[in-house]
This record gives structure tokens, sequence and C-alpha cells, in this order.
């Protein structure tokens, strides 16, 4: 039985391992297949994207430490700048990822606490808009928090 005592943070550049490891058990978890082949390149890869983008605020993160200082949880926003368009001058959006619990750790709050986090932020910097795609553990959160499906987005996929 894991320790009842956590804490929520915004990660920082000296987070980079610990957000590099649960982003590995994520896919682990979800794309298992795919992440065995992805190998030592996918680990150097997204070494190298954590490095680069947390100092710069291209990609934002929190974490949930334990007590004993383990990450346990991590979730994630890519901010993305639209140009601007009438009635939205700023028109800063963000896309949701990373959202992951250490199972031992799921069903105490974590990714609600970190959701909230981020709304908060979200709300606080001016985002208008947030999107994600869910996987079915996270869907009930999600809409909870008010995300809704939308009808009228398209994908492309090379
Ligand atoms: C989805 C995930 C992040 C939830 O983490 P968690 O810390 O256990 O979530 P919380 O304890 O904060 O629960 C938040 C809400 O979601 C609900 N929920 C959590 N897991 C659920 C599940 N598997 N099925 C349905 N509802 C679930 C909880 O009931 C809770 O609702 P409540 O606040 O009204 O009680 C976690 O299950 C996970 O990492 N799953 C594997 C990776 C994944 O699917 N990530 C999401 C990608 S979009």
């Amino acid at each position: 039985m894991p320790p009842a005592g956590w804490r929520l943070r915004q990660a920082s550049p000296e987070d980079v391992e610990a957000l590099l490891r649960l982003r590995l058990a994520l896919f682990q978890e979800l794309e298992p297949q795919k992440t065995r082949e992805g190998g030592d390149a996918l680990v150097s890869v997204t070494r190298r994207f954590l490095q680069d983008s947390l100092p710069t605020g291209r990609f934002v993160a929190w974490l949930v430490e334990t007590d004993a200082g383990e990450a346990v949880a991590c979730s994630g926003l890519s901010p993305f700048d639209r140009p601007p368009s009438p009635g939205a001058l700023e028109a800063r959006e963000g896309y949701i990822l990373n959202m992951y619990t250490a199972p031992a750790w799921r069903g105490r709050g974590l990714a609600r606490a970190m959701m909230e986090a981020l709304l908060a932020h979200a709300r606080a910097t001016g985002y208008r808009k947030l999107w994600l795609h869910t996987s079915p553990d996270g869907r009930a959160l999600y809409e909870s928090l008010g995300f809704e499906p939308n009808p009228i987005a398209l994908e492309w996929h090379p």
C-alpha cells in the first residue's frame, strides 16, 4: 500500500528524467508493441524534446510527487498560437496530453488535481481553447470538467 501523502507542482527543466519515465510508462500501457519497437530512439528523442521545450514553455507539465519524492503522475500542455481572428485578437490554444497516473496511485484524485491546475493555468494565461484526445480511462474525468466532443473537427494522417 503506497503512502497517502502527495503534492502537485508545475514541472521544471530539472524534471526531465521523471517526466521521461512517466511518459514511457504511459506508452508502455497504451501502446506496448509500438513502444518496444521505438526502443532507444524513442527514449532519446523524448528526452531531447523535454530538454528543449520545458525551459522555453513550448511544453508545460505538472507532476505529482509522493512524500518520498517519487514522481507518480504527470500531465502536459502543448501551447499553440493561432493567427488572430475577429473576436479573438489573442488566440492561444492548447493541446492536453501526457495524462498519466502510476497504477498504484489511481483513484485518489491525482489526475483531477492535475487537470484543475492545468485549467487554472490556462484561464490565468489567456487560453481561448483546450482540446485533447481521450483514452477510455480518461473520458469521465474530462467530461466532468466540461470537455465535449467536437463534431466539426477533422483529422488528416499522412
Ligand atoms: C486516466 C488516468 C490518468 C486517471 O488517473 P487517476 O489519478 O486515477 O484519476 P482520478 O483519481 O483523479 O479520477 C478522476 C475521475 O476519473 C474517474 N476515473 C478514473 N479512472 C477511471 C476509469 N478507468 N474509468 C472510469 N472513470 C475513471 C474517477 O472516478 C474520477 O471521478 P470523480 O473525481 O468524480 O471520482 C489514469 O487512469 C491513467 O493514467 N490511465 C492510463 C493512461 C491514460 O489513459 N491516460 C489518459 C490519456 S487521455
